[in-house]
């Protein structure tokens, strides 16, 4: 087992995007999310032109609010959230490959649930894909060791951007 490290977390600035850009870059192998997500030239998260376009000082990219966890002053890791109300939506996770399986992820986490907790959330929501083959995200155990149960699955506007028979796999982990 390697050993986790203790990050800071904090609110993301446009200064950051290089780091955010880098963990979206290499959290995944090349070609290993096909299949199960958006084509990398599509992503918003994955260019640091398009990332600067989009983003809206102080923290945000269209309705999400950006998160970051920094380790000696670098961006290991980034979380995006979305307010939905009762819930807080986690929508998108990415730790800096080099830096996987060190607690990075599970600490990003649980500050979001901490987040949502202070703000009289319910619960803390995300989706996660099941391919075409039936098979899911390899991260889908991840998020069960971590307390996320299943509610649904469902096609919608982002798993038919994926392809015909592509699901989004629901989970909800409700705040203690
Ligand atoms: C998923 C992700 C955010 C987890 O963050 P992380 O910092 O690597 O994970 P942590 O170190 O907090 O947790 C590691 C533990 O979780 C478990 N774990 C991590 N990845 C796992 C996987 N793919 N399958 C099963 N268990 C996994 C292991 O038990 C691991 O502990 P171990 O190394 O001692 O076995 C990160 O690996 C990542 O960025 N992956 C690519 C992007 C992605 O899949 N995002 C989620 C989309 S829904």
């Amino acid at each position: 087992m390697r050993p986790e490290i203790k990050v800071r977390i904090r609110a993301a600035t446009r200064a950051d995007i290089p780091g955010v850009v880098q963990c979206d870059l290499t959290a995944t192998a090349p070609g290993e999310d096909i299949g199960f997500g958006g084509p990398m030239s599509e992503r918003t998260f994955a260019d640091e032109g398009r990332l600067n376009s989009a983003w809206k000082d102080p923290d945000r990219v269209d309705s999400l609010e950006v998160i970051v966890a920094l380790y000696d002053g670098q961006v290991v890791g980034f979380v995006t959230v979305e307010d939905r109300g009762e819930v807080l939506e986690l929508h998108t996770i990415n730790v800096l490959g080099e830096f996987q399986r060190r607690g990075v992820g599970r600490q990003l986490v649980r500050w979001v649930e901490e987040r949502a907790s202070k703000g009289g959330k319910q619960a803390v929501t995300l989706g996660t894909s099941r391919n075409a083959e039936g098979v899911a995200w390899k991260s889908l155990p991840w998020w069960l060791s971590l307390g996320y149960r299943i509610t649904g699955e469902e096609q919608n506007a982002w798993t038919r951007s994926i392809g015909p028979r592509v699901r989004e796999i629901r989970m909800r982990k409700v705040l203690a």
